[in-house]
């Protein structure tokens, strides 16, 4: 077992001492309503709100007309803030243009992948390569920086919001082509073997042949569409980074994040960009949350566990605390069925991203608006202007205690035994991949599923890229790896060589960084780590049925079936069904001072739990602290400096009934408690214990 460290150092991500409780705040949508404004801040106070991002879409209010400012409205509402104790978030306007702006320089347009020109409108839809645009956002956030970067209320920077999406201008594609001039070496050949040219007489012979991916156009060159979403990242960290020169410049002290999202609505990784390459620019990781609460197709606890799974993800990008930018305190507008957050689950929502790592509770956002396509969107402040509704009442509750657990938990640091493993490039080839189940991939929805099984014992888990360092785990999980390079594979190896545990799964290491498929069956690393070789996958119709027996049981197998040529391998499960009956469906193979082990068949949440709690069992895996509880109870823990601050959580819609195993220390209260309790519907318990060496 890898030795783990007690004594963990706090990271304070800002220089804020409490967590942060507030969130987007538009005062440009009511600078003709002087009296809301007014109430605003007295409404603050009675929230527990400390911290308001501000600006994100209020460009046309700072330049109403082309090198016309005006900041005056801006450094009103600062100071306002500022005199309650109040901290800010500076957002730049890049988010969303003034309509001048799209009128006069057409060019911040985007074109969509049809090459229609889009009219000016929404949001989110700026060129990244359009160099007018480039400029304006740095004028603009230099005088941002040079009016506020002194401010004492200034915390962090928040460029632009949720980067996203693609322009596919005649500026992209003469950008698209010198990024590949440079990846290929300036060599046509090597371009067309990655692309693989041949098929379908796709050779280029000329560099200005080149057009980004269209419905239109060339959609079917895997490798090109692979490296365009490459392209695309890169071209938006690149934006990203010119924004914030300035900001660096003059205020070098001040953190600077971007918030980031998810896949939504399925709620998985996001996979518009490479995070994991954006994550190196920011200094703070901070992301936007919207689960679904209460919905009809999953449980609480399902849900509760993928939204642990994403927290998880951002916290490890860093390693460190992350800020929670925007949640809803109510609903969301933009579900298909936007319903209201039961009482209680807000208080339990947002204690959740506290345990996982989050030093922040904001909301988007502080005031409904009063027209356009958000004004039904859940808010602190509601149409009634009132702090006597529940969501009101609800969030100041919350806020109360943020501020009576802010010192045993800001800065507080995660400790993972266990990783698993997200790679957004596999995830780009597989789902373009004709191949497999087309609606069955669901790379994202695999990885939360075996994520699951972790947070329903309580062990923590990193979800981490394949740039991280391995070393550190005891257990790393690798489900449908698909797109998987020698170097991922011989890294796996060392991890195992040297003592680590691996379990990877079907549909792993099937083609290269280029989506070329291995030649000569599995990767020499893989076959010798795993002892055994994948030889087929057999794909299922949505009815087809298998069945995997392990350890006496028979789990139910859907989707995926492995067909395995086992080596050295010991088997540990094998199929009840079909031409492949009575094969080899999981293997473990001793290897070096590890293990690898190898799901072939895509089986039942039952199997995953009896699976990895064996592995958790076997590796001594423990949880942030001993409790007894069923289902839908969730521990989770964070610590610092010799002490750990737990968070026993009720997803459940019943009473749970638990037993705390060591005496601990309920932070709120200081009572001393150990043994049976029953938590309410929803209820926390926010307990400490201190940790030796
Ligand atoms: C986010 C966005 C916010 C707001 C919110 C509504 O994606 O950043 O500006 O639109 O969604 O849920």
């Amino acid at each position: 077992m890898i030795e783990r460290k007690n004594e963990v150092e706090k990271r304070k991500v800002t220089t804020e001492d409490r967590l942060l409780h507030g969130g987007d705040y538009n005062p440009d949508q009511w600078l003709s309503y002087p009296d809301v404004l007014k109430q605003d801040v007295e409404f603050m106070k009675l929230a527990h709100a400390n911290t308001f991002s501000i600006g994100m879409f209020a460009w046309a209010a700072l330049e109403p007309e082309e090198g016309v400012y005006d900041f005056e409205w801006l450094d009103e509402v600062i100071e306002r803030i500022h005199s309650i104790g109040g901290r800010l978030i500076l957002a730049t306007p890049s988010g969303a243009r003034p309509a001048w702006m799209s009128q006069k320089y057409p060019e911040v347009l985007r074109v969509d992948s049809y090459r229609r020109k889009q009219l000016h409108g929404a949001r989110h839809n700026h060129c990244y390569s359009s160099s007018y645009y480039r400029k304006k956002t740095q004028e603009m956030n230099t005088k941002l920086a040079e009016r506020y970067g002194d401010h004492p209320a200034l915390l962090m920077w928040h460029p632009s919001n949720e980067y996203g999406g693609e322009c596919h201008c005649e500026l992209c594609q003469a950008n698209f082509r010198t990024w590949l001039k440079e990846k290929y070496n300036h060599s046509l050949d090597e371009l067309n073997h990655s692309w693989w040219g041949p098929f379908w007489s796709h050779t280029i012979t000329d560099w200005e042949q080149i057009e980004s991916p269209s419905p239109i156009g060339e959609n079917a060159v895997h490798g090109m569409n692979l490296d365009w979403r490459r392209f695309v990242s890169h071209m938006t960290i690149d934006f990203y980074k010119n924004e914030i020169e300035p900001l660096r410049k003059i205020t070098p002290d001040i953190p600077i994040s971007a918030n980031f999202m998810s896949d939504n609505p399925e709620f998985v990784p996001f996979t518009g960009l490479d995070y994991s390459q954006f994550a190196k620019e920011v200094d703070v990781i901070s992301w936007d949350a919207y689960p679904a609460w209460h919905n009809d197709w999953e449980d609480t606890p399902t849900l509760a566990a993928r939204t642990a799974f994403l927290n998880d993800h951002f916290y490890a990008m860093k390693d460190q605390p992350f800020i929670l930018m925007e949640s809803t305190p109510s609903a969301v507008n933009w579900h298909d069925v936007n319903k209201a957050k039961r009482p209680g689950m807000h208080l339990l929502s947002a204690l959740q991203m506290h345990a996982h790592g989050s030093d922040s509770n904001l909301y988007f956002q502080w005031r409904k608006s009063r027209g356009s396509s958000e004004k039904f969107h859940g808010a602190v402040i509601d149409h009634d202007q009132s702090t006597e509704n529940r969501v009101f009442k609800e969030v100041a509750e919350l806020g109360k205690i943020m501020e009576n657990i802010s010192d045993k938990v800001t800065g507080y640091r995660r400790q993972a035994d266990v990783a698993i493993l997200f790679d957004v490039e596999s995830n780009w080839a597989l789902d373009d991949a004709q191949g497999f189940g087309l609606k069955t991939k669901q790379y994202g929805r695999t990885l939360q599923k075996h994520y699951q099984a972790f947070w329903e014992e309580d062990i923590a888990v990193d979800v981490i890229s394949k740039e991280h360092d391995f070393s550190k785990y005891t257990l790393l999980v690798v489900p449908m790896l698909y797109l998987m390079s020698e170097e991922t594979a011989e890294k796996l190896q060392t991890f195992v060589k040297n003592g680590g545990t691996l379990v990877t799964s079907y549909i792993s290491g099937i083609v290269d960084e280029s989506d070329l498929t291995h030649l000569g069956g599995w990767l020499k690393p893989l076959k010798e780590t795993f002892g055994m070789e994948p030889l087929e996958t057999d794909t299922y119709y949505p009815s087809d049925r298998n069945t995997l027996d392990f350890n006496g049981k028979e789990y139910e197998v859907k989707d995926y079936a492995t067909i395995i040529e086992v080596n050295e391998a010991n088997v540990l499960g094998t199929y009840t069904e079909d031409f492949y009956k009575g094969t080899p469906a999981l293997t473990e193979n001793p290897y070096g001072k590890g293990k690898a082990y190898y799901i072939g068949a895509r089986a039942e949440h039952a199997f995953h739990a009896d699976f990895y709690g064996k592995l958790i069992r076997d590796l001594k895996l423990e949880p942030a602290l001993s409790v007894e509880h069923e289902r839908g109870v969730s521990v989770q823990g964070r610590e610092a400096e010799g002490l750990r601050t737990v968070f026993i959580m009720n997803f459940t819609e019943s009473e749970q009934p638990i037993s705390i195993l060591e005496t601990v220390k309920d932070v709120q209260t200081g009572e001393t408690m150990e043994g049976k309790r029953t938590l309410q519907p929803y209820e926390v318990l926010i307990v400490e214990k201190e940790i030796g060496n």
